[in-house]
């Protein structure tokens, strides 16, 4: 049988306890500063800023600390001893000896020392966690910077190509059209049938060409949104969308042009483009939904899907589609969503502010 529990002891009293043992052996540096000035630290906290213990200790408060740091430093310290607060809990910067900086977490409140108020505090040393999350911020400017170089530089090679296309391509194919329509008038005799035939399908066919060129160049740089506005130019992409996809679709949009830029209005195009990119590719939907509205000063934009949904397909490693639709958002303060609908399928909104118009002038206030 097993022995019973021996009988729990009685609570070791404040007396009994080896505090100095405790302190000195802290994994976090202790200290206490009196007059301003460290009277007593742990190895720990000497070490932190590159000094012995022996060294240390008398060491001026305002001496420990970068330039910047110090007037909160001694700001807090007063705002204790005089009273005010009685604890604070703060990062700041203290100077080693090497003249390098340490990052510190302290927490230190008012006691009473030698019958004066003094400070008792306790420091962890933050310098790797903040020297990470500076890091972190700046890889994360530096890859909005290059996502933002990466989308505009986009912008720039798809407008050529839409010119190339519409003018280059489309001027070619409308010469060609030209003269095979007079190759056309001139086998109109009888006789020459089979010619006249062939000729005329070539017509038929080279009207085709030009009519597809003209909508690949709409849709690598859609001139309709500055002509027509972005609802136009996102019906013409939804049309376009219907007659190469067996699914339906439905559109409404606003009957009056929206107050957006044409900067604004492209960015809200391609995320609607890559979108429904995404809906052809992933969800096998039979039908698809696109609205713009406006209201209280915002647009929405909302594409959804009545498709397989978001958590049935496998995210594939190194896409970038809607990491470049939440960047191009970001660019125009804008709030992007990407969800399963409750109904099924998949949602996707957009929403941000319209233009706020030009403040009436004093003059024409009057008026
Ligand atoms: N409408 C949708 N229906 C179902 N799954 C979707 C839909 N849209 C996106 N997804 C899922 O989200 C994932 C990420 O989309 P994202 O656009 O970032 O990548 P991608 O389309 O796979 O590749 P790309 O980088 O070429 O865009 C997709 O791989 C897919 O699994
Ligand atoms: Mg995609």
């Amino acid at each position: 049988m097993p022995s019973p529990p021996p009988a729990p002891a009685a609570a070791l009293d404040f007396d009994d306890v080896p505090f100095r043992g405790i302190v000195e052996q802290s994994l976090a540096g202790v200290y206490v500063v009196l007059d301003e000035r460290f009277m007593y630290a742990n190895d720990r906290f000497a070490a932190m800023f590159g000094y012995p213990r022996d060294e240390f200790i008398g060491r001026r408060m305002v001496d420990c600390v970068t330039a910047d740091s110090a007037a909160e430093v001694m700001r807090n310290y007063h705002r204790r001893v005089n009273g005010e607060v009685r604890a604070i809990h703060y990062q700041t910067q203290g100077l080693r000896k090497d003249g390098t900086v340490v990052h510190l977490e302290l927490h230190a409140s008012r006691v009473e020392c030698r019958g004066r108020p003094a400070l008792a505090g306790v420091a962890l040393d933050i310098t790797e966690r903040v020297l990470a999350q500076e890091a972190l911020r700046e890889s994360s400017a530096q890859l909005q910077a290059l996502a933002h170089r990466l989308t505009s530089a986009q912008e720039v090679e798809r407008a050529r190509l839409a010119r190339d296309v519409h003018d280059l391509l489309g001027g070619m194919l409308s010469s060609a059209k030209f003269d095979v329509s007079r190759i056309v008038r001139r086998t109109a005799a009888p006789g020459q049938e089979e010619l006249h035939g062939i000729a005329s399908e070539l017509v038929e066919l080279l009207q085709e060409t030009i009519v597809q060129a003209r909508s690949i160049s709409e849709g690598l740089h859609p001139a309709a949104i500055e002509l027509l506005g972005l609802g136009a130019a996102l019906r013409q992409m939804m049309d376009r969308y219907a007659a190469r996809h067996e699914v339906e679709v439905a559109v409404r949009t606003p009957g009056e042009r929206l107050a957006l830029t044409v900067e604004v209005a492209t960015q809200i195009y391609r995320i609607a483009q890559e979108a429904l990119t995404n809906v052809s590719r992933h969800a096998q939907a039979g039908r698809v939904e696109l609205t713009l509205a406006a209201e209280g000063g915002r647009y929405q934009l909302r594409l959804r899907d009545d498709g397989r949904g978001l958590a049935a397909v496998p995210r594939r490693p190194g896409s970038i589609g809607l990491f470049s639709m939440a960047e191009r958002a970001r660019e125009i303060g804008a709030e992007l969503r990407v969800a399963a609908h409750p109904g099924g399928g998949t949602e996707v909104t957009l929403s941000g502010p319209l233009q706020t118009p030009p403040s009436r002038t004093a003059a024409e206030a009057k008026r």
